[in-house]
């Protein structure tokens, strides 16, 4: 299958990285209601796995951020993904920084953005969920919950609950998302006190909320990657504690050293991309190492490759989920980390050399 995405990439390189995600987006949706889409985007072949309750039909899922209102699932659905992440979305609509906020650095396969949750608020996202044809069919559709700017961080826990009341009927999952840099002190909900306060107001809410519908949904924490061992182990600690369902690692990083020298290396907001491979790599081996087989880890941070992506899931996770990868190598990226991910790679690897195993696995 032809890849015409690295001829597209210039032309969208050209344009402001706001305008080209519109674009593209609102293209994308386009080639969809055509039925193009699945004819000239490869698709992943099924490989189901088991998690939480849930079976994704691949290991590769979207990261939160690139579809933050539910707008684009149907299109989305159709580049192959296993699972969609949608969000982060606010209880009440709110703008987010203002623009110029995400910045494109080349030369380290990079992007750093500062767009600070702008969304059309929860309810629209609810609905434009219920009435995608991906959704009604059962596709995965995670949504992914945060605090708007105006609440102060004292009252983080009440928008986090108003937010997961609101999307628990329609969400496959729910993913708690402490670890933007780009929302003041959002963080700080990383720390011991405030973080064993915000999930024991979830726990509770969420009891309340199985008792209601009769279905208990998965709850996720997506955490950052500028944490420590201690850090770590603590929020280990209470996931577990808290019955926490599986946790994300990781969102951006606030880390500048990859990109020193670099145009717009400077610009306030997270980093993502290459750069924070590593080090959303290392968070995936430490919480490995104390949750054993307890809780699901999700690996996302500079996959850009089908390498990447087992280097993720040979490290400790359960499935990983791209965004940055998506703008720098296209649709592609997903098929060839599925086909690296395929259950059997991995004893196929034993037999012949990487390479020949990778192309059985495509061939078949
Ligand atoms: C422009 C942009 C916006 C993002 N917005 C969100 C968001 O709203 N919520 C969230 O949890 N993560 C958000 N992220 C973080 C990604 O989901 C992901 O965790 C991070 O970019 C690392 O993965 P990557 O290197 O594959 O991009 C955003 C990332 C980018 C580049």
């Amino acid at each position: 299958m032809i890849d015409s995405y690295p001829l597209l990439r210039p032309w969208l390189f050209s344009l402001d990285p706001e305008q080209a995600h519109t674009l593209t987006l609102s293209n994308l949706d386009r080639a969809q209601r055509w039925g193009l889409l699945r004819c000239l985007v490869e698709q992943p072949a099924a490989d189901p796995r088991g998690l939480c309750g849930i079976t994704f039909p691949n290991p590769v899922g979207l990261a939160a951020g690139l579809d933050k209102d539910g707008k684009h699932i149907d299109a989305l659905a159709s580049l192959g993904f296993g699972f969609l992440e949608i969000g982060t979305v606010t209880p009440k609509p709110q703008t987010g920084n203002p623009k110029p906020r995400m910045f494109r650095l080349p030369q380290a396969q990079a992007i750093i953005n500062r767009m600070g949750f702008n969304n059309d608020g929860v309810e629209a996202c609810v609905k434009r969920v219920r009435s995608s044809a991906y959704w009604q069919n059962g596709g995965i559709v995670g949504i992914n919950i945060g605090k708007n700017a105006s609440t102060p961080i004292e009252n983080a826990a009440s928008d986090y609950v108003t937010a997961m009341e609101a999307v628990y009927e329609v969400a496959s999952y729910i993913t708690v998302n402490i670890s933007s840099p780009n929302t003041q002190n959002l963080r700080a909900l990383q720390g011991d006190e405030m973080l064993r306060a915000l999930l024991g107001s979830l726990h509770l809410a969420r009891e309340a909320l199985s008792d209601k519908h009769g279905v208990r949904k998965p709850l996720f924490l997506k955490i950052a990657p500028d944490l420590d061992q201690g850090d770590i182990k603590l929020i280990a600690d209470l996931l577990l504690e808290f019955k926490i369902d599986a946790v994300i690692a990781t969102n951006t990083t606030i880390a500048r050293d990859a990109v020193q020298g670099l145009e717009f290396g400077q610009e306030a907001g997270g980093l993502s991309g290459y750069p924070v491979r590593i080090a959303s790599t290392e968070v995936v081996r430490s919480l490995k190492q104390y949750l054993g087989n307890a809780i699901p880890i999700i690996g996302v941070g500079g996959i850009l490759s089908g390498k990447d992506a087992e280097e993720k899931m040979d490290t400790g996770a359960s499935l990983v989920q791209l965004y940055s990868g998506l703008i720098y190598r296209g649709p592609k990226l997903i098929a060839e980390c599925a086909a690296a991910l395929k259950s059997n790679l991995h004893a196929l690897k034993s037999l012949f050399d990487t390479e020949t195993a990778f192309h059985i696995v495509q061939f078949c």
